[in-house]
This record gives C-alpha cells, sequence and structure tokens, in this order.
C-alpha cells in the first residue's frame, strides 16, 4: 500500500519472478511508458549478456526495441506464436491484449504461451486496464503491481528536471525532501510535468515550490475527482450537544501537531463516528478538521470502484499518497459501510481486498494523515475495523436528549439570525422526543418558510404547526434503531450525554 515505506521494491519482485521463469505476469499499473522503461532495463541488466525486450500493440505488431517488425504480427494470435518460437531468452509486453480477451483463439494461444514458457527464460507482461482474465487463464498467470514513484524515484526525477534548466539555482536547502513528498502520489509523467513547471519563468527555485506543487496537485486530485477538498466546514460551537466528542476534541487538539511529534507523541490515527443518521456524524467530522486547522479531503469510496482509470486497488493507493502529500490532515470516509459492504460494484472479494489494504495503512501510517470515518449501518462493519488500535475511538452518536434537542434548536434559530428566547423552544424540546438533528433543523426549516409565505416574522405557532407535520425517523425505525443503539452499547463511547430512555 505504502511504496515508499515497503522495504520489497518492485524490482526486486520482478527479478523473483524472472529467476522463478515466470510465464506470463499481469502488471497492474497505469503507467505504461514508465514500465516498458523499467521492463527494458531489466533485460539489460538483469541477465548477462542482455536479452531482447519485445513490445506488442494492435498497431504497432510486435518488435524488439530498436528492432523490426515481426511480419505480420499485429495479429494477436500471430505475435503470440511468434513468442513460443522465439528460440532465446526474451522478454515481451502486450500492451492493452484484453480487448481480445472475447477470442478464443487469443485465450487458447495465450494459454499455449502459459504452458511453454515455463521452462525458458522468457516472459510475457500484460498491462493496460483491469481487464477481468479469462477464467482458464486466471490460475496461469501471476500479477504484479507496480506502484507510484517512491521517493527515491522522485528525487531522481526532480534532479533529471533541474538538471536540464541548468541556468535556474535550486534554493531549496533542507525543503528539498519537503517538495519531493509533496509529489508522492503523482505518476512518474505527472510529476515530470508538475516539476518542470516549477522551473518556468522564475531565476530561482526557493520553498514557494512546495506550495505551487501542492497546488498542481490539488488540481489533479480534482480532476480526478476521487478526493474532494472540503473548503466551508461547520465549526465546533454549530453543533448542538455531543459534549463528549467536543471533549475529546479539545483534548487531542494539541497532540495533533509537529510539537507532539518531537516529543514522541504518537498523533491520533483517527475516529469512527457510528450512530443514528440526521444526528450531525457528518457535521462532527468537519469539525475536528476545522477545529484542528487542518485541510479535510473526502474520499468518496464508491468512486474508487468506479474509477475509469487504473483498479481499485491503484485508486485507493493514489488517494492515500495524496493525503499524505497534503498532510497533516483530515481523511474523511462518509458512511464507510456502503464501501465495504453491498453496493460496492466489485464482487465481495475485491471490497475484502480493498479494504483490508486501507487497514494496513491505517495501521502502520506515520503520516499525520487522521482518518475520520463515519458509519450508520454500524452492526455490518468487519470486525477488523472496530480491533483496537486501528481508530483511537469510536463514538456513537445517539437521538440527541431533550438538553441536547434545546441547543440544536437554539443553533437553528440562531443561524436564521432569529433569538431562541422569543419561541418558548423548551416546550418544543420537551415535545420533539424521537427527532434527530436534522428533524428538527426541518422543524425551523418549514416554520421560517410558512412565515415568509404569509409576509410576517416568525411565531411559535409556525414551530409547533411545522413538528407536526414531521414523523421522526425513529418512530417509523424504532426496531432498527433499537438494534442500532444495542450494537453500540459494548462497542462505542456516547458521543453526546444523553439522557436515559425507555
Ligand atoms: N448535533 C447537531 N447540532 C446541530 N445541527 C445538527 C445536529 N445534528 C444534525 N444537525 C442538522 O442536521 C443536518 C444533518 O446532519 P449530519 O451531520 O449530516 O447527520 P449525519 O451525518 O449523522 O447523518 C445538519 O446539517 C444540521 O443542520
Ligand atoms: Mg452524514
Amino acid at each position: 500500500m505504502q511504496p515508499h515505506l515497503s522495504p520489497r521494491t518492485f524490482d526486486d519482485d520482478l527479478r523473483r519472478l524472472l529467476a522463478a521463469r515466470a510465464a506470463v505476469v499481469f502488471i497492474e499499473s497505469q503507467e505504461e511508458g514508465r514500465l516498458e522503461r523499467l521492463l527494458n532495463n531489466t533485460a539489460r541488466t538483469f541477465f548477462s549478456p542482455p536479452i531482447p525486450f519485445y513490445v506488442w500493440s494492435i498497431t504497432e505488431g510486435l518488435m524488439p526495441m530498436g528492432g523490426e517488425k515481426i511480419p505480420g504480427s499485429e495479429d494477436p494470435v500471430v505475435a503470440l506464436s511468434a513468442v513460443i518460437e522465439q528460440p532465446g531468452f526474451a522478454l515481451f509486453h502486450f500492451r492493452d491484449l484484453h480487448h481480445f480477451y472475447d477470442q478464443p483463439r487469443v485465450v487458447r494461444r495465450l494459454r499455449d504461451v502459459a504452458h511453454n514458457l515455463r521452462d525458458h527464460y522468457k516472459t510475457v507482461f500484460l498491462s493496460g486496464g483491469r481487464p477481468a482474465l479469462p477464467m482458464e487463464l486466471e490460475k496461469e498467470i501471476d500479477v504484479l503491481e507496480l506502484p507510484l514513484p517512491s521517493l527515491d524515484e522522485l528525487e531522481r526525477l526532480f534532479t533529471a528536471v533541474a538538471n536540464a534548466h541548468p541556468k535556474i539555482e535550486v534554493q531549496l536547502g533542507e525543503k528539498l525532501p519537503a517538495l519531493i513528498r509533496s509529489a508522492l502520489g503523482l505518476s512518474e509523467e505527472e510529476a515530470r510535468l508538475a516539476f518542470s513547471k516549477l522551473f518556468v519563468g522564475v531565476a530561482t527555485l526557493g520553498p514557494e515550490a512546495i506550495e505551487e506543487l501542492h497546488d498542481e496537485k490539488r488540481r489533479i486530485v480534482r480532476k480526478e475527482g476521487i478526493l474532494d477538498f472540503i473548503v466551508n466546514r461547520v465549526q465546533l460551537d454549530q453543533i448542538g450537544g455531543l459534549a463528549t466528542v467536543k471533549k475529546w476534541l479539545t483534548q487531542r487538539r494539541r497532540y495533533f501537531s509537529v510539537d507532539a511529534k518531537e516529543m514522541g507523541i504518537d498523533p491520533p490515527k483517527g475516529v469512527l463516528v457510528t450512530g443514528i443518521s440526521g444526528c450531525g456524524k457528518s457535521m462532527v467530522v468537519q469539525a475536528i478538521a476545522s477545529y484542528w486547522q487542518l485541510p479535510l479531503l473526502r474520499l468518496d469510496m464508491n468512486r474508487i470502484y468506479a474509477a475509469v482509470a487504473g483498479t481499485p486497488e491503484q485508486t485507493l493507493e493514489r488517494a492515500i499518497a495524496m493525503a499524505e502529500a497534503v498532510s497533516p490532515c483530515v481523511l474523511w470516509i462518509d458512511e464507510i459501510e456502503t464501501a465495504l459492504v453491498g453496493t460496492a460494484r466489485g464482487a465481495g472479494t475485491q471490497a475484502t481486498r480493498i479494504f483490508s489494504s486501507f487497514l494496513t495503512w491505517m495501521q502502520e501510517k506515520d503520516a499525520l494523515v487522521f482518518v475520520a470515518a463515519t458509519a450508520n449501518e454500524i452492526d455490518q462493519l468487519p470486525p477488523e475495523l472496530l480491533r483496537k488500535g486501528r481508530f483511537d475511538q469510536i463514538f456513537f452518536v445517539d437521538l440527541p436528549s431533550e438538553a441536547e434537542r434545546l441547543e440544536i434548536l437554539a443553533l437553528q434559530l440562531i443561524r436564521h439570525n432569529k433569538d431562541p428566547k422569543l419561541y418558548d423552544i423548551v416546550n418544543i424540546a420537551k415535545s420533539t422526543g424521537n427527532f434527530n438533528g436534522a428533524e428538527l433543523a426541518e422543524v425551523v426549516q418549514s416554520a421560517l418558510y410558512d412565515a415568509f409565505d404569509e409576509e410576517r416574522d416568525l411565531e411559535r405557532g409556525d414551530l409547533y404547526r411545522a413538528l407536526g407535520k414531521i414523523i421522526p425517523l425513529a418512530t417509523t425505525m424504532a426496531e432498527r434503531i433499537k438494534q442500532i443503539k444495542r450494537w453500540a452499547d459494548t462497542r462505542a463511547i456516547k458521543a453526546g450525554e444523553s439522557e436515559e430512555r425507555n
């Protein structure tokens, strides 16, 4: 998951496979150019003497690097046959062969290749999209992931770009590592382009380049639409009730700073805010970021599965690398259960795989990325997520107590420039027993509409009428809510100081 932390590199993995005479290897990567350069490099350096490296595409056919096309090899069956017939050692890269997986002749020939190459130092690499491999082939193929460029690779890339601009002096000093780190999460091409842009129209390259790189990255993130930068965030004092969460947040504020890190204090890893819908879970997450003055990035797990380019794993890796590069920050995963259960587009196993790489990352991360997840359907959450060491705290947001309802009503009125003292909200709080925060907000909103329609100021009666029109969710879903509460009783801390209820 974290290429820059993992001790084993892509190169190591690749060499291990080659030494084992792997026949067909699928490489998960969107970076065709980088992959081919790496493979070509391996063909030249891992083998002595160097062996040829062939590339196939439907338009160019099969040809060795810098050599001549094998006649007729645009036809994938011809190309695959040529692979089998090739007498010596060699590596081959087939671009986008998955477009042909619906053709029995191609699939058969690919299987022949898999069988034939087993005893030779010849390996066929496949890449491109995430094709569902034909069933018959699944077992014969090794899969290898080409992670995004590591810090080392990015540093080399930066040096190369800097060397191409000899007239511009790089004055980054000790900020250089920070600049390199800011490029994490970018593909090689993107990083090259982003670095190059920094050198345009400047005489020297100073620390302000880091901000520029962040901007560039934000643009890329936005274009891809996996992470949202949330700007207008809820403030802590806009939340009614939930005193326990607020206290927790206030206490932890200083833990999440560079000072604390220097003191050897582990920063909080994250919180899971569970509970009944409409009671302020999303608000809490936003308030965390605003109170701690950290950027807030929202990760939409559904978009991870729907990503057009790259596998879900890569997309997640990229999103995480992006978040790490913007750290310290809060990474918000709203309604995490929808991503983990059921609605995920991929089959269950895929969701499980992605989820476990996410957990591994959470466990091992040392970047200051605070994960704030929310969940409604809490009893569907996999137990691994709840295990100690993942989240610092699991909160349960209950229906607001009477005192909390009073606070929420007051805040909602103040939001609309109304003086709460004028509206008898003590009694309204009493008569809204099953209401959640969203419904209380709706009471105020709809009362305001009524008053506005009749061209007069808001009156108490409007609020009473409005609340009479709402059937709270908690009433229609009483059974379900009981279940949720029972679940939370033993597993989570109450986010508010809610009253006893029957
Ligand atoms: N504790 C609260 N204090 C103030 N407003 C609240 C509270 N809980 C809910 N609301 C209102 O309900 C809306 C929905 O809350 P939200 O945080 O999205 O709920 P959840 O994420 O738990 O479903 C908020 O935008 C706000 O107007
Ligand atoms: Mg929500």
